[in-house]
Order: structure tokens, then sequence, then C-alpha cells
């Protein structure tokens, strides 16, 4: 059967989980917005928290789209980062291994049932003690 949606999961800041049906063919910052997974910046203490806002509209000029892939099993499933992904990670806030861009994470079949976190909650995360697991 032709797969034409798969499922994504969004891990929120306070850890919460939202698993919306994504497009093959989307990005998972183009579905995050279409899902009211709208998240942007704020400061926390002296530090700017990026959350995923896709300031750039996915054109590589900004990190604010950064996602971490929690398992790396799904990681290594996604096309290699070019150059000009890598360069915009490196300005990322929480950069960790299996960080990518979301505005550059397409929807495919292998990729059903993959989770993502934002930055932030994966900082929250390690407060709390939370070791995030593959499913
Ligand atoms: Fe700017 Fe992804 S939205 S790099």
């Amino acid at each position: 059967d032709q797969v034409s949606k798969i499922s994504v999961t969004f891990v929120d800041k306070d850890g919460d989980e939202k698993t919306i049906k994504v497009p093959i063919g989307m990005s998972m910052l183009e579905a995050a917005h279409e899902n009211d997974i709208e998240l942007e910046g704020k400061y926390s203490g002296h530090l700017w928290i990026e959350y995923l806002g896709g300031a750039c509209e996915g054109s590589l000029a900004c990190s604010t789209c950064h996602v971490i892939v929690m398992d790396v099993d799904y990681y290594n499933r996604l096309e290699d980062p070019t150059d000009e992904e890598n360069d915009m990670l490196d300005l990322a806030f929480g950069l960790t291994e299996t960080s990518r861009l979301g505005c550059q994470v397409i929807a495919k079949p292998e990729l059903d049932g993959i989770r993502v976190a934002l930055p932030a909650a994966t900082r929250n995360f390690a407060v709390d003690g939370y070791v995030p697991k593959p499913h």
C-alpha cells in the first residue's frame, strides 16, 4: 500500500507529546505550523531559547527550526545534512548529535513514528532526569 501520511510526535518543553499525521513530502517545520505547534524564541534568564520558529521559512538562513530527533535509528534514516544546514546547526542553541533543522526533514515512509523534541525540551528533560527512549 502507498503510504500517504506518517505519524510524527513532537515533544514540547514540558515533555508533553503531540502526535500528528504528516503528508509525505512535507517538512517537519511546515507540519508543525499547520498543526499549531508554532513556538517562538524567548528569554530564559539571560539565554535566548529557540523553539521551532521557522524564521526564514526554510531557506537555511536561521536555526530557529532546530529539532532533535529522539531516536538515533530514525536520525540515521534521514538524508545527510548539506553543508549549509550544518553551518546553521552550528549556531543552534542546544545542539546535539541528532539535531537537524526542521525545515530540512521531509516526511517519507521510513520516518513513520519519528519523535522529535524541541531544544528547550531536551534541556528540561536533562534537569528532570528524563532519558529519551526509542519507542
Ligand atoms: Fe530557517 Fe529552517 S526555518 S533554517
